[in-house]
């Protein structure tokens, strides 16, 4: 690991000593990739999900705390249903490899989301993943999935509107409402990444987002690499962050 970051450092872009401890990455492009190539979008999709296995190691292997991935929107049900199925399928697969390597990996995974509406079997291997996860304090993974940023607003605003109806009279105060959202407990993302050239949120971390620094860049998500991973810290690392102050 020495060895490494010593060679990583005398690139001369990451400063790994001073690194974002949350990333959050909107992994896009997959479809775009594969219709390159003439191939089926669900190719874009398995390519991408080779990505993310490379892109959350990587992560880990640096000592980033909180990685958190969009996977599949509470919009993307309106994709056709065989585009559907065939990412609910993947996502099986990717679960299934995840659990037998997690006592290697011993990333911690979890989910942000309604994971209600998923397949009986996707749901298991979240249930699974999550439960094994518990005993892991490395690295933390949150891949959101049936996730949508308003969704969760609205849920969290239920949640404090019923404390509220009990009496509790600071149940809409910023901090209470924050651990009413899937991401309880977690620092907000210190910079969103979005790859596949679109520079809006779709509906990713609303809440959260209010002062991450964003970043876009043209590659595809399949495309995506260690490289691109470390110019997008790099480029965060010359960031001045005000939070409105001067
Ligand atoms: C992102 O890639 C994956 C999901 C939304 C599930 P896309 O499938 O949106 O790829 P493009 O944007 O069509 O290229
Ligand atoms: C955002 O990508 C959702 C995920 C990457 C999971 P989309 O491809 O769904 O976003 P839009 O439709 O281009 O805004
Ligand atoms: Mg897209």
């Amino acid at each position: 690991m020495r060895l490494f970051r010593k060679i990583k450092k005398e690139a001369g872009e990451v400063d790994f000593g001073n690194l974002p401890r949350h990333i959050a990455i909107i992994m896009d492009g997959n479809g775009r990739w594969a219709k390159k190539r003439g191939l089926p979008r669900t190719a874009g999709h398995a390519e991408g999900a080779e990505t993310f296995r490379t892109i959350a190691t990587y992560c880990k292997d640096i000592g980033i705390e909180y990685l958190t991935v969009y996977a599949f929107s509470t919009e993307n049900w309106k994709r056709p249903p065989d585009e559907v199925s065939a990412i609910m399928n993947l996502l099986e697969k990717y679960l299934y490899e995840a659990i037998e390597r997690m006592e290697r990996d011993r990333v911690k995974m979890k989910f942000f989301g309604d994971i209600e509406p998923l397949p009986p079997k996707l749901k298991k291997l979240i249930e699974r993943t999550s439960e094994i996860s518990t005993h892991y304090k490395g690295c933390q993974v949150n891949i959101c999935l049936n996730y949508g940023g308003r969704d969760e607003i609205l849920r969290a605003a239920k949640r404090c509107a019923e404390n509220y109806a009990k009496g509790d009279s600071a149940a809409f105060s910023d901090e209470a409402f924050s651990k009413h959202l899937w991401s309880a407990d977690i620092p907000d993302p210190d910079i969103i990444i979005r790859p596949g050239g679109e520079m809006r949120l779709s509906n990713f971390l609303l809440w959260q987002s209010a002062y991450s620094e964003l970043y876009f860049t043209e590659t595809l998500w399949p495309d995506f690499s260690k490289v691109d991973i470390d110019n997008a810290i790099s480029w965060f690392q010359h960031r001045e962050r005000r939070y409105g102050g001067v």
